[in-house]
């Protein structure tokens, strides 16, 4: 019989990768929490509706990238691909802005996309996400960044590029539409691929997301959103970058940086790096003042970012298989019993250890040992039974004596 294989572009995580996640999970709930989020768990299943209407129908997204599947009763449904238009629609139904001015939440789990799978892109992958509610002060928008800043040090990751751009507002954002679409007018769209010549008529700063090399020739003429900015867009977006400045973090104003999502307004941002290949955005994000309105919620604007776990680990320094702090080794058939009563009452008392399941020869058991990183080895044999002592080994410098079970337990504490 063949075996089963998993679904292409996605991924088993063992050991070696699953502490990576564990420690970039929990680095961010450590830091996001410092900066006053706190957790939300959403759905990974929701109506395809929710991220038509948040993400946007003319987004690559939406139109191509989506798990969607009717249900038994045939509503369509959808694989989250982000967590934002979740958390909004959660805002929004658990009536969270009738609790609290200002909500700041963080989510952490698996995204989908229907994306062609290459390194740094998975049709299954992970993101750690901070989204906050109730205010449209530039302070957010600086502050959020920070945070985000913040996670990619303590993580110990330097090096990445911060761009940032501001999209405008209603106010602002239907005169730029007016030159971008004379622009367009100006081209002969049948130059276009097929989707830059529907979204040229439908939505027109989508074209921004092409990379076709074709399509981009055109938009280096194009107009951009950061050239027709309101007064008050370009007041926020100059408090921002000079917060930014105040606080240390470097920056550099990318005008073409319009993100792949529907939603945005104002301030939007990436962080990128040249070391990992094609997919160099390790993390994104950007406001959303009209968002809550549009689902059905009050005015409130908010702002967020989400992080790549599977581009981040690609940056990630290898981290050590963790320490055993004893492997115990049966010399003897007779000690099993002795040895697993030992073990628990050990591992009662806070120390990580293995009991080998064969006794037998103490070469191998030892050399398993090293291999599952113990600092110590208990050794149990006849004569240790019998006067109710262990043989204790240090593995890095290989010195060995014979201790009662009471000076064991301050042996592996030091
Ligand atoms: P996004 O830019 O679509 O934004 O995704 C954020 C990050 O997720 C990317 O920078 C990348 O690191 C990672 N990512 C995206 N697609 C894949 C993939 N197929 N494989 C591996 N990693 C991937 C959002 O998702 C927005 N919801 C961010 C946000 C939050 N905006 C406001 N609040």
């Amino acid at each position: 019989m063949q075996p089963i294989k998993k679904i292409k572009g996605f991924q088993d995580i063992t050991w070696q990768d699953a502490i990576k996640y564990n420690f970039l999970e929990e680095k961010a709930r450590n830091v996001f929490s410092r900066y006053g989020f706190s957790e939300m768990r959403i759905p990974v299943l929701e109506k395809t509706e929710l991220f038509s209407r948040t993400i946007g129908d003319d987004t690559d997204i939406v139109q191509k990238e989506m798990f969607t599947f009717p249900d038994k009763k045939g509503r369509s449904l959808t694989m989250r691909p982000e967590a934002t238009a979740g958390v909004a629609r959660a805002y929004i139904e658990n009536k969270i802005y009738s609790q609290e001015r200002i909500s700041k939440f963080y989510t952490i789990g698996p995204m989908f996309r229907y994306e062609r799978p290459q390194k740094g892109r998975m049709r299954q992958f992970h993101q750690v996400n901070a989204e906050l509610f109730g205010t449209e002060s530039p302070q957010a928008d600086a502050e959020i960044i920070n945070m985000m800043w913040t996670y990619f040090t303590e993580i110990g990751i330097q090096g990445l590029n911060l761009e940032i751009n501001s999209l405008g507002c209603p106010e602002c954002r239907p005169n730029y539409k007016n030159r971008l679409q004379e622009a367009i007018a100006g081209i002969n769209t049948d130059n276009l691929c097929p989707d830059c010549k529907n979204r040229s008529h439908t939505n027109p700063m989508r074209l921004f997301d092409c990379k076709n090399p074709e399509c981009k020739q055109y938009l280096q003429n194009f107009p951009l959103p950061m050239d027709f900015l309101c007064r008050n867009c370009q007041n926020h977006f100059d408090k921002v970058l000079n917060l930014l400045s105040i606080t240390g973090i470097n920056y550099s104003i990318n005008k073409m940086l319009v993100r792949g999502l529907d939603y945005y307004q104002k301030t939007t941002f990436e962080l990128t790096s040249d070391k990992v290949g094609a997919q160099s955005a390790i993390a994104g994000g950007g406001r959303y003042d009209g968002l809550i309105q549009q689902l059905g919620g009050p005015e409130t604007p908010a702002i967020g970012f989400a992080c790549g776990l599977e581009r981040i680990m690609l940056l990630l320094q290898e981290i050590e298989r963790p320490i055993l702090d004893f492997y115990l080794v049966l010399l003897d058939e007779k000690g099993t019993e002795n040895g697993h009563r030992l073990a628990q009452r050990l591992r009662e008392q806070g120390f990580t250890g293995n009991v080998s399941y064969h006794t037998g020869s103490a070469k191998s058991q030892l050399r398993e040992a090293n291999k599952q990183n113990a600092r110590k080895c208990i050794l149990l044999g006849e004569e240790e039974l019998q006067n109710n002592t262990v043989q204790v080994k240090d593995m890095t410098d290989g010195n060995q004596k014979q201790v009662s079970e009471e000076q064991l337990c301050d042996i592996l504490q030091n």
